[in-house]
């Protein structure tokens, strides 16, 4: 284990195990049809990259970055859009990939942006759900594992830009946030 985390929330086993959980979702939901995987930068990319491989209809992959104003471990309501899409969304199927839904913000704001464009459908699956944490209401379908209010690195998330590379999702030593 990486020295500055405290315990492991989600194993890599456990991961491997949520990927394929969704991607089954995914693929029976779909039926077939043609996809376009909207990943969210950077957090989702690790989640996003698993999951493509294990998708069976024809897919195609877009990226978006959004950041939120304030405190680095909580989100505010005013999301500014760093990155849009590359593409025209209209009649596609879209699967938008987030690491984790927190107050719930990104991904309404993200949502609300997608469902103006005239796709056919806009789905959302995420790794992490921290619902005691939820602000604004976001339905989402698909999702790894709930986790509790506690702050998690790895697997994409992180903190001050570090611990993305950690194949485990943990949580860090007090020790870690005063460097
Ligand atoms: P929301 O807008 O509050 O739902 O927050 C979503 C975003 O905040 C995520 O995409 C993450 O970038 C970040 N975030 C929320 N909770 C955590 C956490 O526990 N660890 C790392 N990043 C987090
Ligand atoms: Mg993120």
């Amino acid at each position: 284990m990486h020295k500055d985390v405290e315990k492991i929330l989600v194993t890599e086993e456990q991961i491997n195990s949520a990927v394929k959980r969704i991607a089954d979702s995914v693929n029976r939901d779909l039926n077939g049809e043609p996809l376009l995987v909207v990943a969210i930068l950077k957090g989702s990319t690790p989640f996003a990259m698993d999951l493509i491989k294990k998708l069976t209809m024809p897919v195609e992959l877009d990226f978006m970055q959004v950041s939120s104003y304030g405190k680095s471990t909580s989100s505010s309501g005013f999301i500014n859009l760093k990155k849009d899409l590359e593409q025209d969304i209209t009649g596609k199927n879209v699967l938008i990939v987030e690491d984790i839904i927190d107050s719930g913000n990104t991904l309404f704001k993200i949502k609300k942006l997608l469902e103006h464009r005239d796709a056919k459908s806009v789905r959302i699956c995420t790794m992490l759900d921290k619902p005691s944490r939820r602000v604004v209401d976001v339905s989402v379908d698909y999702v790894g594992y709930e986790i509790p209010d506690e702050f998690a690195v790895g697997y994409g998330l992180d903190y001050d830009e570090l611990y993305r590379n950690l194949p485990y999702i943990g949580v860090l030593k007090k020790s870690a946030y005063q460097k």
